[in-house]
């Protein structure tokens, strides 16, 4: 989604504003814009498409790149095409004031309209030049300064916000505000960068301050002043990021998403650290030890999350109950937040997401706060809002994940859903003896992950053979039914293959339908309960002569009388293979994508950080 870069400081803005841009990039965006103060008044350029077309446009001009003071974005279109005019930063009716926005201004229209009766003439379709001229309306008025316009602009709107702004009379200064879109202010020596998000920050500074919700600051060279919007002043912690700047680079790796895939072992390896106590076969998650009997004595779990993370929550709807014995229920967090749901007395909510900032997903918790639940986050980006404003919680440790498709900060979501589930089964009714057994498995994932990341060139021949193929389907039962819709969304969101997952069983009432010669189907089918009801679903596919594609236990020799490719996965109990399975998925969708030409770190129409209702 939008991405927003500031400079104040002593550099030459414009390097820092392009490098900022340039590591947003991923969050997905589909035009750019700079605007640099410069010898008492504004020099700016956007185009749609690219950075590096950004790039070539400002290669000339001398203001841009000579100035100390700017603003910069990427632009995710929400009100009208992508384009230069509708790309920002937008400016005022005087071309004084520029405005950078990330959200929703939803009452522009009767802004626009006020402004318009005034003689204001707007250039785009955007709800983002109306605050922009709302902001210099004021600043007319008042007479400055630019954080008083600011503000009494900001009285006026409603929806959501993070934005900077900049003033051709006010040298050397940038205003930032938020409400319900994040922003970052990094702490440098005689600098400030200002971001949407910190990957943009850290190669200048690990110390930042994080805005919260109706917060807004006025950043000098000086210093950087922070208040409510309502002008009282707040002191804000200097924090820091703990993410490096190798983290966030390729190392070698064709794709983010490949490196993301292949850094697996090791993340879950991070997540399971200080957690999984093999000494004293116990599990210790320091930050819910305050809420701990709360939610032991739980009679209800909401799990609600969007996209992949919701996915991460059908599986803790398996680990939950079974393992912990607590009724659970997963919501979409854009339904939960929205259907007046019933949260009685007791009942814990549990936010999932890897950005800690989808508008669905913080509205959620915010709702499952209103109305009087405990609210947890399983949060992977440290700091951010939805980490902010839960009760407790437990961070991922995943390391900033940068490809749009989410892969390991799913796995990471597993990691410590089973922690949880077994903390609390082991208070509530699970033996010693079988939280050891337990335990002692998953301390052995990392490792097998990496034995099945090995088999990465034997899955790229898989994708191959079926990568013309326009329809698929991936099928799973009990644990491994959320990894084949897990799975289905990876090939669709980043090969454009259209691919549906389902629960095995549920192919006879309808998509078996859809099975004719040579569909691939994927069965997620390792040894469990259900194993032979699924290996009845793998002949009903065969018999119509559909291609199977089956992720089954190694040792499983009976299996490949069924299928047409088998790809084995190391034995694990199964509360614990969705950690497993789901890793050829992913290596399939990846080749899948890579094959039929994808960008897989920018899959079109997608964002990373879904910031937008
Ligand atoms: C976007 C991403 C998905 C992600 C979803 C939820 O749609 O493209 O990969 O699963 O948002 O994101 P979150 O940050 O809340 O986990």
């Amino acid at each position: 989604m939008c991405g927003i870069v500031g400079y104040v400081g002593r550099k030459k803005a414009c390097g820092v504003l392009i490098e900022g841009l340039k590591r947003l990039e991923y969050r997905g965006y589909d035009s750019a814009g700079i605007c640099v103060q410069y010898d008492g008044s504004l020099a700016m350029e956007k185009c749609p498409g690219r950075i590096v077309g950004l790039e070539q446009r400002i290669a000339s001009s001398q203001p841009i790149h000579a100035g100390r003071v700017g603003i910069a974005h990427t632009r995710w279109a929400t009100h009208g095409e992508p384009s230069e005019r509708n790309a920002h930063p937008h400016t005022d009716g005087s071309d004084r004031i520029a405005l950078v926005h990330n959200g929703i201004i939803e009452n522009y229209v009767t802004i626009k309209k006020y402004l318009e009766d005034k003689g204001h003439v707007f250039k785009s379709e955007t709800d983002s030049e109306v605050l922009a001229h709302l902001v210099g309306e004021f600043y007319d008025d008042g007479g400055g300064p630019l954080e008083a316009a600011v503000q009494a602009a900001l009285a006026e709107v409603s929806g959501t916000y993070g934005i900077a702004v900049i003033c051709a009379d006010e040298p050397g200064k940038i205003v930032a505000a938020r409400k319900g879109s994040p922003l970052i202010i990094g702490v440098g020596k005689d600098e400030y960068v200002i971001a949407s998000d910190a990957s943009a920050i850290i190669e200048h500074t690990a110390n930042v301050v994080y805005l919260s919700d109706n917060e807004m600051a006025v950043i000098t060279t000086e210093g950087c002043r922070t208040t409510t919007l309502d002008n009282v002043p707040v002191s804000k912690e200097i924090e820091q990021v703990e993410w490096s700047l190798e983290q966030i680079a390729k190392n070698g790796y064709a794709d983010f998403m490949l490196k993301e895939i292949f850094e697996q072992p090791e993340v879950v390896r991070t997540s399971l650290r200080g957690r999984l106590d093999l000494r004293d076969m116990r599990v210790t998650l320091g930050g819910l030890a305050n809420v701990a009997r709360q939610l032991v004595s739980t009679h209800k779990l909401i799990l609600t999350a969007c996209g992949t993370a919701w996915h991460a929550g059908l599986v803790g709807e398996y680990l939950f109950e079974s393992l912990a014995r607590i009724p659970t229920e997963v919501e979409y967090a854009s339904e939960f937040r929205y259907r007046n749901p019933i949260v009685e007395e007791g009942t814990v909510v549990m936010a999932i997401s890897q950005s800690g900032e989808t508008a669905d997903t913080l509205a959620a918790l915010r709702e499952a706060k209103e109305k009087g639940a405990l609210a947890l986050g399983i949060v992977n980006a440290v700091g951010s809002t939805i980490a902010r404003e839960s009760d407790s919680g437990v961070y991922l440790h995943a390391g900033p994940e940068i490809g749009v498709a989410s892969t390991k900060a799913f796995t990471c979501q597993l990691v410590v859903e089973t922690l949880m589930a077994l903390m609390l089964g082991r208070r509530r009714f699970m033996s010693q003896t079988e939280m050891e057994g337990y335990l002692r498995a998953l301390a052995q994932i990392p490792d097998q992950i990496s034995t099945v990341l090995e088999q990465s060139d034997y899955i790229r021949e898989i994708a191959l053979r079926h990568v013309e193929r326009e329809n698929w389907l991936f099928l799973g039962r009990g644990y491994n039914y959320p990894v084949a819709l897990e799975g289905a969304l990876k090939l669709k969101e980043i090969s454009y293959i259209h691919a549906e997952g389902l629960p095995a069983a549920e192919m006879k009432h309808g998509p078996i339908a859809l099975i004719h010669d040579g569909m691939p189907v994927v069965f997620v089918a390792p040894r469990c309960p259900t194993y032979d009801k699924i290996i009845s679903n793998i002949e009903e596919v065969r018999a119509r002569k559909g291609r199977v594609i089956a992720v089954a236990t190694e040792g499983d020799e009976h299996i490949r009388r069924y299928a047409d490719d088998v790809v084995y996965v190391p034995a694990c109990p199964p509360p614990l293979q969705p950690m497993l399975t789901v890793i050829p998925l992913q290596l399939l969708a990846y080749h899948a994508a890579v094959a039929r030409g994808c960008n897989v770190d920018k899959p079109r129409n997608l964002a990373k950080s879904v910031t937008v209702e």
